[in-house]
């Protein structure tokens, strides 16, 4: 991979080539106090549906609101606009915009594009769990195509925050507890937003989110403080975020919480030492919503004009606002001295590049009848589908009770209140989506076997409600208005008939998806309402049964793991869902899906990661506790598959290497089933000494191959100083040591097959 600081000039070379640096100048030169603080200002433009309620949470008047950003799209004092997805609202703004802009400087229009526009994809942890990159890539384009149609410019992802406490509801929108897997998962993912440059036909720029250590909240509490030590912040937190800087990220976002008792939004070490300066990144940095002035609700600035000198010193170029922008106080700031007009013009040339890569002053409107094309087109919606399909992780399946035979059945029972619910297949963070195309598991089911085999349904139990409501719900969705219409036990004595009536009963059970996202984090990790109940009754009744998981965090699964004999995590699977899940029920496909996350078995383990140290008694690693194993219930980088995998004839090239040396694995995976499927094969690492304790393993390169029948095939990795490389507390600074390392290859991250080489200064 190119250095950044190669990068950086790269960029600047690219820019002078294509004469964006001469405009940007030029602008600059033209432009009055009063537009540049325009340009770094981004508002919410936010129509709630008729009738929904007003949500204190969000902290605006959402009648004054898009009446307050006409009036300062009017004065040309508008840089960004976030939140609009219709594209003649899109053309209508951006005409008010250019209206009221002497200087004709276009509107970037910014949205939460994070699994799909109207092609909703699983959500991003279930894109992650299928450790497939190039599917990643290919949805994020998908999600890129159809944003940039309706005339969205920029996507606030990926999220790229490491999740260890599956507590916190954010975890859903990330790629899980690793960061090895999250750094691969991050480029994966700005590539399909920005493919080789987001100036490009059909691209977007990618906003890697959120700068940094938000997923490690303490309590697993959305929004509260965090404190990292450098070990945890240079190892485990940072790596997604500079490899989406090395592949090209347009943009930043800032993190909500304290970070070691400073707000992350305005951590000049974050925004500016580590980020531009160690990392070269040339893009644009945007806070999060309305956490410019949250500086003063944290307790650190002492009014909005402290906190948009801060904020911009740090290097936050552009406010993203909820009402009221903190950044129109900066020209009080500047004549205060408390920011210098050197560094508000940085960061409006940095708005102002983003604009012209994009091709924004020469085409600033979108083709209407083009946009409902692209959002109809079909071959997204195979994407999705192929997507869903990879992403599943199968859990468990004791005597191979999947893939179920449609030649053997004359029923099905499918159960749970998930189990037909669009709004909850979509998952959370979509708000464009269409539910009358959406395929719930029940319809999914229906539609493969057809009128061989007959298909029953019921809930079993009603729609469960969070204590504390959500802000989402104001965007609507299909959960029923009164549960309390609900016959309970009737319902689910018509579940418990179904189901002992059919020959297989396939229970979908989770959360529903207002539960996990943003400000979803919950105190326990339980199936909510009734649904173990149901569950037991279910497999009470003695027909076999396949549950699947409808989720985005692991749940408390211990008595399914041990009764319930498949399971099958479909997590959110997104506009197709349903037909795939029907595929891998059926065995069209085989699940390959991984985890990306340890899964607990209870709260009380968390937060929890498979690469921890071996510490004091590393024998008794699980009997931590006194009354419950300290064991995951199913391992990191878990998931079975139809086929069977075996491996063998693990080989290192050389025995030892320098500190700076490659060295090249080799091992043998064969197929001994006769299915196709394909398998994630995976590489950990052990340091055995050096100077700093290091994990008892590291996830450290994978690959996915698929396997005929009886096949086999020689899988190779290599191991660079870049693998090897860590930042030790010792040093205070990143090391190389001499070492043996124990290496392991296999399907999860318990993987038996090892070997060693040692690291030799000669
Ligand atoms: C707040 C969230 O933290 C952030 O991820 C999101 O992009 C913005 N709101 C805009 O919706």
């Amino acid at each position: 991979m190119t250095p950044v600081s190669d990068q950086r000039q790269q960029t600047e070379r690219q820019l002078q080539a294509d004469g964006i640096q001469a405009q940007v100048d030029e602008l600059l030169r033209r432009m009055t106090p009063a537009e540049k603080v325009g340009q770094v200002t981004q508002y919410f433009y936010f129509r709630l549906p008729a009738g929904a309620a007003t949500e204190p949470a969000l902290g605006m008047d959402p009648d004054a609101q898009p009446l307050a950003v006409k009036e300062a799209l009017g004065r040309g004092a508008v840089g960004s606009l976030l939140f609009v997805t219709d594209p003649a609202e899109i053309n209508r703004l951006q005409r008010l915009a250019l209206a009221g802009n002497r200087l004709g400087i276009p509107v970037l229009f910014g949205f939460d594009v994070i699994h799909g526009l109207r092609t909703i994809l699983p959500v991003p942890i279930a894109m992650a769990a299928s450790w497939d990159v190039e599917t990643i890539e290919q949805g994020q384009a998908v999600a890129a195509r159809e944003a940039r149609a309706v005339g969205i410019h920029w996507a606030f992802a990926p999220m790229v925050d490491i999740a260890r406490d599956p507590r916190w509801g954010r975890i859903v929108e990330g790629a899980g507890e690793d960061p090895f897997l999250g750094a691969a998962v991050a480029v994966a993912q700005v590539r399909g937003f920005q493919g080789t440059d987001y100036g490009q036909e059909d691209r977007i720029i990618a906003g890697p989110k959120h700068f940094a250590g938000y997923g490690a909240a303490l309590g697993g509490r959305d929004y509260d403080e965090v404190n990292l030590s450098d070990t945890e912040l240079w190892n485990t937190i940072f790596p997604p975020f500079k490899a989406a800087v090395e592949a090209g990220a347009g943009n930043v976002m800032t993190a909500y919480m304290d970070l070691n008792g400073v707000p992350a939004s305005a951590s000049r070490w974050l925004f500016t030492e580590v980020l531009r300066q160690e990392w070269g990144f040339g893009g644009f940095v945007v806070s999060d919503a309305n956490a410019v002035r949250n500086l003063v609700t944290h307790g650190f600035a002492a009014d909005p004009t402290g906190a948009a000198a801060r904020a911009m010193a740090a290097g936050v170029d552009l406010e993203m606002a909820i009402q009221d922008p903190a950044y129109a106080q900066l020209p009080e700031a500047l004549q205060a001295g408390a920011v210098g007009q050197d560094v508000l013009d940085a960061s409006v040339r940095r708005i102002l590049e983003a604009k012209l890569r994009l091709g924004l002053f020469d085409n600033p409107y979108v083709d209407e009848d083009r946009a409902r094309q692209v959002l109809t087109d079909p071959r997204h919606r195979e994407v999705a589908r192929v997507a869903a399909e990879r992403s599943a992780v199968l859990l468990r399946n004791e005597g191979d009770l999947l893939p179920l035979d449609p030649d053997e059945l004359t029923s099905v029972a499918v159960i749970g209140p998930l189990a037909d619910s669009p709004r909850d297949t979509l998952g959370p963070w979509v708000f464009d989506f269409d539910l009358d195309e959406t395929v719930t598991v029940l319809e999914g089911i229906r539609r493969k076997v057809g009128d061989r085999v007959r298909v029953e349904s019921a809930p079993g139990i009603p729609v469960v409600q969070r204590v504390f409501a959500s802000m989402f719900d104001m965007f609507g969705g299909n959960r029923p208005e009164d549960p309390e219409g609900f016959d309970a036990e009737a319902e689910l004595g018509r579940a418990v008939d179904l189901a002992g009536a059919a020959d297989v009963a396939v229970v979908v059970a989770g959360e529903w998806q207002n539960m996990i996202g943003e400000a979803a984090s919950r105190s326990s990790l339980e199936l909510p309402g009734r649904q173990l109940e149901l569950l037991q009754v279910v497999v009470g009744t003695g027909t076999p049964t396949v549950l699947l998981v409808m989720n985005g965090r692991p749940l408390d699964l211990r008595w399914a793991a041990e009764n319930v004999p498949a399971i099958l995590d479909i997590w959110y699977p997104g506009t197709q869902g349903g037909a795939a899940v029907a595929n891998l029920l059926f065995g069209d496909v085989s699940p390959s899906g991984k985890l990306p996350f340890s899964w607990p078995r209870t709260v009380g383990q968390v937060p929890f990661v498979y690469s921890h140290t071996r510490s004091h008694e590393p024998q008794n690693q699980g009997r931590r506790y006194w009354d419950e194993p300290s064991t995951p219930l199913f391992p990191f980088g878990h998931g079975l598959s139809y086929g069977r995998f075996t491996y063998s004839d693990l080989t290192v090239d050389r025995p030892s290497i320098t500190p700076e040396g490659t060295i090249t694995v080799s091992v043998r995976v064969t197929n001994a089933s006769d299915r196709e499927a394909a398998e994630v094969v995976q590489l950990y690492l052990h340091q055995r000494h050096g100077s700093a304790s290091r994990p008892v393993r590291e996830l450290k390169g994978f690959q996915r191959v698929t396997l005929s029948p009886q096949a086999s095939q020689q899988v190779r990795f290599t191991i660079g100083p870049e693998h090897r490389r860590y930042w030790s507390t010792t040093e205070r600074d990143w090391v190389l040591d001499t070492s043996i390392s124990d290496i392991w290859v296999g399907g999860s991250s318990t993987a038996e097959l090892t070997t060693t080489f040692e690291v030799v200064r000669t």
